[in-house]
């Protein structure tokens, strides 16, 4: 057919607009209605089911990055996998259980098209893929080209992702007896590759071709860009049939994650575990601040204790790992959601901030025992959409800690039975009427005293005596006088108060060590020439060098002597600027005054000076076993007691 100039043009520019409106519908029409989609994300995010149906939809977007992969819906993954058999998917944010028996190498999959367009698990690109899907394009049609580049730009983006690999091991090979003390079970191996050619890792591959890491503690924590498949594998070690069950399998958790790891340990910062005190059978411990500002609150406690006596290995090789913790651990939260392990919220110390504590019961008198905190993040909506790691366990460094002597059996004699009557002298105690910050163990007497009520009983009793006197006298002095006639401009009444109390707490209430620990100049001899409670004297050198000084034949406060009976012990001694800071902030009438260091001898046995060195040198509101110099609150206090002390130093 002959064509006229005219109609050939016509006919030439049909072709065109045909073929672009094509194009047109090649390249875009599916977006449509995948930004129709992205709007139902956000609820579809709760069903992983309808999330993954758009995956595959969306998966087109992809065909314009660099990572080219042909992934769209038309071809599914069966037609294209390149798994090798037996090797398993694995998505991300799903952490999977294995058992794998010593010897074997159980392998996974990360396939990059489980991913592709699963933008809004990746909030900032989630927001760039909607501006440039939903913003320009709905309102202008013809700016094609610059949305091109535009989703470049967002393709780009997303070419090179890390992915997170972590795992943990909960259950390995148990010990053949529980003397065997010469090994510990070996530890898992994984293995990544992510190159095509080895879609198998493990240990018989080539070393070059993969990456091994071998678990640490139970735990093992790998990151990888990647922008194909990623292929893993976790390995069992062979196990000596001399030392270990060899039918026993290992159990682990894996997970992989483009956000963070699922499983980590953390060794960087502070254990986050402190040791408060302790006495022969139960433990107070406590967490750092979790709040920076006394009106924060937090309604549930979010760490989990465990406690292991060190000489039962069962969680040697699996410290690092939550699940392995949470098997094998001695104390821990048991599925009835009983604990050994008593915890709560607490707001308080000097910056009345919330603190979680962990009161522990049922220990052996004598005994280290290790201390383990873990956080266990459940992945929400809400922790994705702030771009969080998407849940997940943290499992922080231990911390050793120990308890008191018993101090004497008194043995029945029930058949050959031997039985616990008695514990030592000091005594855990808290939760007290007037200090309430006092939460460290106490003289007390098991015969008088046989449960801690009753202590806490005359403790407060005896201070609340002494709070009233003090409270008569400060109405004496000219408080709510006009500034002028104040006795200082500097420090009112309240601030007065506040230093009697905390003083006092710490005076009145000695924090006791058993009389066996070893001499530090913190602690003081007390009450030396009465008898312990199984009726033995202080060794006959001690007694003959200081008996007849009333620092150490007697308690502080006589009342103690009197009425608990606690035998010898030691005491903690209160730190020197609790008292320089009483006579600093009341009035001069009250007649308050501390020994001065230059008189050696009363205020060695009256008063510490602090010591940032150690983990406790003097007895505080709030004194705990914090680690030297390290921590933000141990050097805060420090810095602090060296402010107060500097002053008054130099002026003596
Ligand atoms: C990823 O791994 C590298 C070394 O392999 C490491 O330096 C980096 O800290 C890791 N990143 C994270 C977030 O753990
Ligand atoms: C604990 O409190 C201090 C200030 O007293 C603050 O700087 C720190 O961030 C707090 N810790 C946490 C974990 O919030
Ligand atoms: C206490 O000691 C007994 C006997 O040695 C032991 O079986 C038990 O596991 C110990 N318990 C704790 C919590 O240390
Ligand atoms: C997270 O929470 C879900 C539902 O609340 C629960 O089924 C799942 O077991 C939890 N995972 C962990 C690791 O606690
Ligand atoms: C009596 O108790 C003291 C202090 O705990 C201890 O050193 C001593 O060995 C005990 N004596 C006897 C006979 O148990
Ligand atoms: C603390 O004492 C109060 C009453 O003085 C009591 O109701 C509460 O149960 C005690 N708390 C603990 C943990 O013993
Ligand atoms: C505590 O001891 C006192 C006697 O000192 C006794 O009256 C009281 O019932 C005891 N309380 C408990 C809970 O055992
Ligand atoms: C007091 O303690 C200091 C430091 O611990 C020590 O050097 C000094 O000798 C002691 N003085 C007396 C009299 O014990």
């Amino acid at each position: 057919m002959q064509l006229s100039p005219l109609q050939s043009r016509l006919a030439a520019s049909v072709i065109a607009s045909f073929l672009v409106i094509v194009l047109y519908l090649f390249l875009f029409a599916p977006r449509f209605a995948v930004a129709a989609d992205f709007g139902h994300i956000p609820s579809s995010l709760d069903s992983d089911g309808d999330f993954y149906d758009i995956d595959d939809t969306v998966g087109s977007f992809d065909a314009l990055g660099p990572s080219y992969e042909p992934d769209f819906a038309l071809f599914d993954r069966s037609i294209i996998g390149r798994a090798p058999d037996g090797t398993k998917p694995l998505d991300a944010d799903r952490p999977t259980k294995g058992n794998i028996s010593p010897g074997n190498t159980i392998g996974y999959v990360f396939e990059v098209a489980s991913v592709s367009g699963r933008s809004a698990q990746w909030p900032e690109t989630s927001y760039e893929l909607r501006r440039s899907l939903v913003g320009p394009r709905a309102s202008a049609d013809d700016e094609e080209d610059d949305e091109l580049s535009e989703d470049s730009v967002v393709v780009a983006r997303q070419a090179s992702k890390t992915l997170y690999i972590s795992a943990n091991t909960c259950d390995q090979p148990g010990r053949k007896s529980p003397d065997q003390t010469t090994m510990d079970p070996p530890q898992l191996t994984l293995f990544v590759s992510t190159s095509n050619d080895n879609t198998s890792p493990g240990p018989d591959k080539e070393q070059g071709a993969q990456k091994a890491i071998v678990f640490d503690e139970g735990a093992v924590m790998y990151n990888t860009s990647f922008d194909g498949d990623v292929y893993f594998s976790i390995s069992a070690p062979n196990v000596s049939e001399d030392y270990f069950s060899a039918s026993s399998l290992y159990n682990y958790e894996v997970a992989v994650s483009l956000s963070g790891y699922h499983h980590s340990y953390d060794t960087v910062t502070q254990p986050n575990l402190y040791w408060v005190d302790s006495d022969t059978s139960s433990a107070l411990l406590t967490t750092r601040n979790l709040t920076s500002k006394p009106n924060q609150v937090i309604s549930t406690p979010p760490y989990t204790v465990f406690v292991q006596n060190t000489k039962n290995l069962n969680i040697n090789g699996i410290k690092k790992s939550y699940c392995g913790l949470t098997n094998w651990a001695q104390i821990r939260p048991l599925r009835d959601g009983s604990s050994q392990a008593t915890m709560g919220l607490r707001q308080g110390g000097v910056s009345n901030l919330t603190m979680q504590e962990f009161y522990i019961t049922g220990l052996n008198a004598s005994t280290n025992y290790t201390g383990i905190v873990a956080l266990n993040t459940n992945s929400t909506l809400q922790k994705r959409q702030q771009g969080g790691s998407g849940g997940g366990v943290v499992v922080f460094n231990p911390i050793d800690f120990n308890t008191k002597p018993s101090k004497y059996l008194l043995i029945n004699y029930v058949g050959t039975m031997l039985t616990l009557v008695s514990d030592g002298a000091c005594t855990f105690l808290f939760n007290l009427t007037l200090c309430t910050e006092t939460r460290y163990a106490v003289p007390g007497n098991p015969d008088k005293f046989p449960n801690g009520t009753a202590l806490a009983a005359f403790y407060d009793e005896y201070t609340q005596t002494m709070w009233d006197n003090f409270d008569k006298v400060l109405q004496q002095t000219p408080c709510q006088a006009p500034a002028t006639q104040k006795y200082s401009l500097a420090r009112g009444c309240d601030d007065c108060k506040q230093a009697y109390k905390n003083w006092l707490c710490s005076v009145a209430i000695p924090r006791c060590e058993d009389f066996s620990s070893p001499d530090q100049s913190y602690l003081q001899m007390r009450n030396i020439n009465k008898p312990f409670p199984n009726g033995t004297l202080v060794d006959q050198g001690i007694r003959d060098a200081f008996g007849q000084m009333k620092a150490y034949n007697s308690s502080r406060n006589l009342e103690i002597d009197d009425k608990i009976e606690p035998g010898p012990y030691k005491e903690v001694l209160p730190c020197d600027y609790l008292c320089y800071e009483l006579v600093k902030s009341c009035p001069a009438s009250i007649g308050f005054a501390c020994p001065l260091p230059g008189s050696r001898f009363s205020f060695n046995t009256s008063y510490a000076v602090p010591d940032t060195d150690k983990k406790l040198s003097c007895n505080y509101p709030g004194s705990a076993y914090y680690p030297s110099s390290a921590t933000a609150m141990g050097v805060s206090w420090a810095s602090m007691a060296v402010l107060v002390l500097m002053p008054l130093l130099l002026a003596s």
